[in-house]
């Protein structure tokens, strides 16, 4: 019998070998980079990565991590964890930990070695976790390429997916290059590799290299490297049909080509495994209930034979190409051979052979070196042994959970669920209710963010309260489901969290779990702009948590109050309670912090402190970095500096930070504030494309949030704005305004640079000849709503200035733009206006001059509506140097008449009533004129008149 060995030369694959060598300069060349090789099982995937990292080992460290075939049953972070401690081992523990810094707390969960005794998992965060993660890695990169493999992705843990995808979107630079191979054959659509395949590729963050059988020539090829030259050609064309090109099949059936082919496909894969003595199909057998390698100990003992029987069995089966040998452990040759032999078994053989691995396991397991819960759970199940499987499960969903590994462990807690109903008195013997787990489940879902699924679990979990539920469970779940609800953005929060207080008000003694609601509802209040209600309940809240001494609580209820105190114009109170906050955030772990300075960021960019707001902002970022978390809620964050920056018109530093928080799901509501935040950017630069593309996929999720948080509808209704200023659309912008002002809703302090930057739209609709009265008229019975203690002399000189001009006025407003502070965009657009004015009291020298100086700003601030209004009005009043004014030698007779009376200042109608036309051919004359003067209105055509 002719044994494949891996000496057999690969073939076939040349041009997938170039393109992963590609890969690798690329990433050598420090562009990070990831490939995923693809393809059914058995097509080469390994041969083809085992040659690539032949080639590439001695230029860059690899680190290899496998995922096992455990069922539903994955280890978390199972190929990570051996990858990390290869990276560690490689780097060095005090190399990694100086690498790592504060994450290496978190990362010790995973590299034990990186210090001594239990890591603290509450010194800790998952965000620390995925920032250690990042930070190893990048540290090795520094000193060599790295090549990171995943092996058979398709069994992999979601956790370990949840890393990959952070990792691939994270890494910016760097020498890294991840390979991940994958047995298409075993992902299903919609499960999570699909998805994260999927998604890595829409995003760019993955190259695919799908592997394809051999063709004729290649299979040749192979079967006459592994039997020779001595097959008949009638042979080789029978043996070509059936293998169909897949190098697994050739090696399996070329030993045997010469005689009768095996028909069925099991049959294929069993030829040798057939031609085995008793004794070692016997150990084969016992072989394929285990996963991954198997100890030398371990089978012996499992396959109870004289130990000299035993060893010739094994020798037999490797002989045979079944099993190999690595020190004193085995493995099968191939997975699929494993598979097969699996699938062959009887099912009690099969249940038995299991029960005698968990069994095994169980025995083996020290109190300090415990048994990996996973495989046990997994053995136990093939036992069917329910209850054990159980009890298993639930384990390995707490191991799980305490690595932040929240959605494989959330996958145990489904099949915990699942097992539960087989076994009675499962409550007992787990002891915790179901409704317990199922709340469990929820918040892990939540964290894994499946949060639609978390809702689902969470409503099952109420459905099945009844009045054996302790009230706290009941309130919990209350308050989850409520939690998950604003996740989502979706109505019904308040209630819920009303519903909670109502049982922990009567039945429940937890001054934790109060606050925590307490807050939880003023929350809400704040969001949907019940300030008063917020500041009461925010107060209850901080009574109760400084009665429990909870950092964490106290923090947030002052943090809360302070802004609704804001809103409410009681801006001493209110930076008093930002003081509060600010002195309990620090002992609360980390939670609280973060929170309070986006919070009080916010409110510094309401009230017009930019550069304020930026500063703390910034500080919060420095505190994330701290923390170990700036890549993941950090980023969040950096998202809250990029605000008050491109109010203060840094685009460049807007540009630089707002391209390292990347996009996520409509579904998600840190993402719709992260991509109106992107709007507004892309809005200010001109890009309508883009701004398109964005509104098309979000704005449902955006508008649905808008209803519920009403700061979400002011930053919509800001973009909205944004966006018609940048199509030019003066009076559809102002339009949007108006709308804002007839809103009956609470008015928050996000109307006020609103407001303020309004101006300009007036300005630019009554330069097109429209009347602006009503909207100056709102604007004003707005802004006279705003709290006076926060409305400023000098924006309120610069707001005059445009809803009324005159040059002294102007030129005051432009005095009052200098200042610090302000909107950016004000410097240009008071000075856009005033040149405005000077042109048409004959003043074109100084306004030639005002007008260049408000370019400058427009291009500074990189503001492309601005640059284009200051260029277009240049052109039509002919004040820029370089303009080319048309004049009016290309009008008709008629059309010239026409232009005279839009001098005068008359409407399409008058004009109509003068000519005898209708009002409707009038304006196709005005059309072809402005068309014609090469100008945007009927100002600005009058301009062309008047200096004729
Ligand atoms: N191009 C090739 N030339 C020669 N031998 C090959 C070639 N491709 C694969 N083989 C051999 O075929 C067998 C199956 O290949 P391999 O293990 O790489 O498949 P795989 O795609 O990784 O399968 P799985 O999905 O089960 O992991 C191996 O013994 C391998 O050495
Ligand atoms: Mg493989």
């Amino acid at each position: 019998m002719t044994v494949p060995t891996d000496s057999t030369a690969m073939v076939g694959r040349d041009a997938d070998l170039a393109e992963l060598r590609r890969a690798f300069d690329r990433a050598a060349g420090g562009e990070p980079s990831a490939v995923l090789i693809e393809g059914e099982a058995g097509i080469g995937k390994t041969r083809l990565l085992r040659e690539f990292l032949g080639d590439v080992a001695a230029y860059a460290d690899v680190h290899v991590g496998r995922c096992l075939d455990l069922g539903t049953a994955r280890s978390a972070y199972g190929p990570l964890i051996s990858i990390l401690r290869s990276i560690v081992h490689r780097v060095g523990v005090a190399e990694a930990r100086k690498a790592v810094g504060v994450g290496t707390e978190a990362l010790r969960m995973l590299v034990p070695e990186l210090g001594d005794g239990a890591a603290q998992r509450d010194l800790t965060s998952p965000d620390a976790l995925r920032g250690a993660v990042v930070a190893l890695i990048e540290a090795a990169a520094e000193r060599a390429p790295q090549v990171i493999v995943v092996e058979d992705v398709h069994w992999t843990d979601d956790s370990t997916l949840g890393m990959l995808s952070f990792l691939l979107r994270t890494l910016q630079s760097g020498r890294v290059l991840v390979v991940i191979t994958c047995r298409s054959d075993d992902v299903r659509r919609g499960d999570a590799v699909s998805r994260f395949i999927a998604e890595t590729t829409r995003a760019r963050l993955i190259e695919r290299l799908p592997l394809r059988r051999l063709d004729a020539d290649a299979t040749r090829q192979l079967v006459r490297l592994i039997a020779g030259d001595s097959l008949t050609e009638a042979a080789l064309e029978r043996l070509m049909e059936r293998v169909e090109g897949v190098p697994f099949f050739i090696e399996e059936v070329a030993c045997c080509a010469a005689g009768p082919l095996p028909d069925s496909l099991r049959d294929m894969l069993l030829v040798r495994f057939d031609q085995l003595d008793d004794d070692a199909r016997h150990v084969v057998r016992v072989a394929s209930g285990g996963e991954g390698m198997l100890s030398h100990s371990l089978l012996a003992e499992l396959a109870r034979l004289p130990d000299e029987r035993f060893d010739d069995a094994i020798r037999a089966a490797v002989r045979g190409g079944i099993l190999s040998v690595d020190g004193d452990q085995y493995a099968f040759r191939h997975a699929l051979l494993r598979e097969a032999v699996h699938d062959d078994l009887l099912p009690g053989e099969r249940a038995r052979l299991h029960h005698a691995y968990a069994e095994a396991l169980e025995e083996r397991a020290t109190s300090l070196d415990r048994c990996d819960r996973s495989s046990l759970a997994h053995h136990w199940r093939l036992a069917q042994v329910p209850d054990r499987a159980l009890v298993a499960s639930v384990a390995a969903m707490q191991e799980a959970k305490s690595r932040f590994a929240f959605a494989s462990a959330a996958r145990f807690g489904e099949l915990a669920l699942e097992l539960w109903e087989q076994v009675p008195h499962a409550e007992v013997i787990v002891g915790l209710p179901h409704v317990r787990l199922m709340r469990q489940l929820g918040s892990l879902l939540r964290n894994a963010g499946e949060a639609e699924r978390a809702l689902v679990v969470a409503e099952r979990a109420l459905a099945e309260v009844d009045e054996s539920t302790e009230p706290a469970e009941h309130a919990r779940l209350l308050r989850d489901k409520g939690l998950f609800l604003a996740n989502l953005g979706l109505p019904g929060v308040m209630e819920l969290f009303l519903q909670a207080l109502e049982i922990v008000d009567r039945a429940v003694d937890d001054d934790q779990l109060h606050a925590t609601l307490l807050n939880g509802l003023a929350g809400k209040y704040m969001l949907a702009s019940m300030p008063r209600e917020a500041i009461i309940t925010a107060t209850q809240a901080l009574e109760i948590a400084t009665r429990a001494g909870d950092a964490r609580e106290i923090s947030v209820a002052h943090n809360l109050r302070g802004t609704c105190r804001t809103y409410l114009g009681q801006l001493d109170d209110a930076f008093a309670d930002y003081r509060e906050a600010a002195r309990f955030a620090p002992r609360s772990n980390g939670g609280a912090e973060l929170r309070y300075h986006v919070n009080y960021s916010d409110m510094l960019a309401l009230l017009g402190r930019h550069r304020e707001a930026f500063e703390v902002a910034e500080a919060g970022v420095v505190r994330a970095r701290e923390l170990g978390v700036e890549r993941a809620s950090g980023t969040l964050m950096g998202q809250n500096m990029v605000e008050p920056l491109l109010t203060l018109g840094d685009i460049d530093g807007v540009k630089a930070r707002l391209s390292a928080v990347p996009i996520g799901r409509p579904q998600v509501l840190n993402d719709q504030y992260v991509v109106l935040t992107r709007i507004r950017v892309l809005a200010w630069q001109g890009k309508v494309d883009e701004v398109e593309r964005l509104r098309e996929e979000w704005m449902p999720s955006l508008r649905r949030t808008g209803e519920i948080e009403r700061q979400a509808w002011y930053r919509i209704i800001e973009d909205e704005i944004a966006l018609a200023v940048a199509r030019g659309q003066w009076s559809a912008a102002l339009d949007a305004v108006v709308e804002m002002t007839e809103d009956k809703g609470f008015v928050l302090l996000h109307a006020y640079r609103l407001l303020l930057e309004s101006g300009w739209l007036v300005a630019e609709v009554r330069a097109s000849g429209h009347s602006t009265d009503a909207a100056v008229a709102a604007i004003r019975r707005l802004w006279a709503v705003v709290p006076s203690s926060v409305r400023d002399d000098g924006w309120a000189t610069m707001l005059d200035s445009l809803l009324d001009p005159s040059i002294d006025a102007l030129r005051g407003a432009i005095d009052a733009s200098e200042k610090q502070d302000v909107p950016a965009i004000m410097r240009g657009v008071t000075r856009l206006e005033l040149a405005r004015m000077l042109v048409a009291s004959g003043e074109r020298g100084e306004a030639q001059t005002v007008l260049a100086e408000a370019a400058t700003v427009a291009t500074a601030i990189g503001h492309v509506p601005l640059q284009e209004s200051i260029a277009a009005f240049g052109r039509a009043s002919g004040v820029t140097a370089d303009g080319h004014v048309k004049d009016d030698l290309e009008l008709t007779a008629r059309e010239r008449q026409v232009l005279e009376l839009v001098a005068e200042g008359l409407s399409n109608k008058q004009i109509g009533e003068r000519l005898f036309i209708s009002a409707k051919t009038a304006s196709v004359h005005v059309s072809a004129i402005l068309r014609k003067l090469g100008v945007a209105t009927r100002t600005e055509a009058a301009l062309v008149v008047a200096r004729r």
